[in-house]
């Protein structure tokens, strides 16, 4: 039954767009440098870019090969490829069902200040260099309960209305187009960023890590960011992967993905951090960091207004690809298990979004005083989903890859049954799989909760 009638991506190239489209977001523009100033620079990449090369590949390959392989959403793909009488595999697509809800929960909030800077940027409202203006501008957004709510609502009717469109339509076309954009506008931000007088203290910030500042919260960070950029953990590879063709090369394409959905984050970051010290703004200043500093870089530009909007839209097509993929995961689980039209999935997942949201909203207004272990339900829910849910999910997903499922099948699955010559890869794959990737991840999470 979920094996037929299902829309797939239409070519190579677009499964490779599309795949793109997912992981390249909020996450590269707005939540890789504002993590990476609050964690201490340089000493926080270089954990990065470990997790992601060594667990968040690795894991990104088995979760798209397991999807495509079922031919199903997240939790169907677990009933199809676990062995009989082991179904509670399937667990990790209910997990990635509420993991999906609570990213979209604060990453709708985001997208809406992306919206709401789009006018703002055309007003002159937000054109300053200096940091008490950026964060009295900012703080009026977020302080302020109805516009907060309004934006977040518009960013749900837009990515609703582009869902029903269905797959290769909605999500291939509005990716392809204009994410090359967005990368030769970050190149000039760069441009201008690293020319600003006194912005080599960003770069050394930015590359020299400084080893001190490498503590166990701050590795559990860089995991959940790793899983949280490449989209995984949650079940939005695997029923990617079940959208694409049996003779795309899995490993080929997911290196590539990853690599460069990491120079845009690395560009955003050279973008940013030169110009935090150049104007003089505090780089730990946490999620509205870009907000204060991309309006800083374009304001000392000729013509920055226009291109300030411009670099706004674009981010907001690209929050678009990664919120449509979120999506997909319980509009795929709904409407292939419970026989619900993607119209009327994709209207329920919504509401669902929209009443999630209203905490996370109204967080640092209404609803400032209401934390949890000191954090209030915006940070709460990016906690949960990203440093919580999607290592947990990348865990099992790794345990059931690496001791279940087994080397044999994964060779025929990656190689596309022998058709590639890839052998020595998936070995390695599977040794990251079955040792690496889980235990490095259980360690990094008790230690990381303090559990150890
Ligand atoms: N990878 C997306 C980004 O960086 C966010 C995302 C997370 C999308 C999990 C899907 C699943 O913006």
């Amino acid at each position: 039954m979920a094996q037929s009638n299902r829309d797939g991506f239409t070519s190579s190239f677009g499964v490779l767009v599309a795949t793109l489209g997912s992981a390249v977001g909020l996450g590269n523009i707005w939540k890789f440098p504002f993590l990476t100033g609050t964690n201490g620079g340089a000493g926080f990449l270089l954990v990065y870019l470990a997790a992601t090369m060594l667990v968040g590949l690795p894991v990104m390959m088995v979760e798209t090969m397991l999807g495509r392989t079922a031919r199903a959403n997240a939790v169907t793909t677990f009933e199809v490829v676990a062995p009989p009488g082991q179904g509670c595999w399937k667990g990790i697509g209910w997990m990635g069902f509420s993991a999906a809800l609570l990213i979209m929960a604060f990453y709708s909030e985001v997208a809406g200040w992306i919206y709401s800077y789009v006018f703002k940027s055309l007003s002159g409202e937000i054109a300053t260099v200096d940091p008490k203006a950026a964060a009295t501008a900012f703080a009026g957004l977020v302080s302020d309960p109805v516009s907060s709510l309004v934006w977040q609502w518009v960013v749900l009717c837009v990515t609703g209305g582009i869902i029903t469109l269905g797959v290769s339509k909605g999500i291939e076309a509005v990716a392809r187009k204009l994410m090359p954009l967005l990368f030769v506008l970050l190149l000039v931000l760069c441009g201008r960023s690293l020319t600003l007088p006194g912005a080599m203290r960003g770069l050394s910030f930015l590359f020299e890590p400084d080893f001190s500042k490498i503590t166990s919260g701050v590795v559990l960070t860089a995991f959940g960011l790793a899983f949280f950029k490449l989209s995984l953990g949650m079940g939005t590879m695997l029923t990617y992967g079940s959208y694409f063709q049996g003779d795309q090369n899995i490993p080929a394409t997911t290196t590539r993905v990853m690599l460069a959905d990491l120079s845009v984050s690395l560009l955003a970051g050279v973008a940013i951090f030169p110009a935090v010290f150049a104007f003089g703004f505090e780089p730990a200043a946490g999620p509205s960091l870009v907000f204060m500093i991309i309006p800083a870089v374009f304001t000392s530009m000729p013509g920055g207004a226009l291109f300030m909007a411009v670099f706004f839209v674009l981010t907001a097509v690209a929050s678009i690809g990664a919120m449509l993929s979120l999506l997909e995961v319980p509009v795929a689980i709904l409407s292939e298990r419970y026989g619900m039209g993607r119209k009327r999935a994709s209207a329920l997942t919504i509401v669902c979004i929209a009443v999630l949201g209203v905490p996370a909203s109204l967080s640092q207004s209404l609803a400032a005083k209401f934390t949890i272990f000191g954090l209030n339900s915006f940070d709460l829910f990016d906690f949960l989903s990203s440093n919580i849910l999607l290592p947990l999910g990348g865990i099992l997903i790794c345990l059931f890859v690496g001791w279940v499922y087994g080397l044999p099948e994964l060779e025929k699955r990656l190689s596309n049954e022998g058709t590639l010559e890839n052998r020595r890869l998936i070995r390695v794959v599977f040794f990251l799989v079955r040792y690496v990737a889980p235990l490095s991840i259980a360690i990094v999470l008790l230690n990381g909760l303090k559990l150890i």
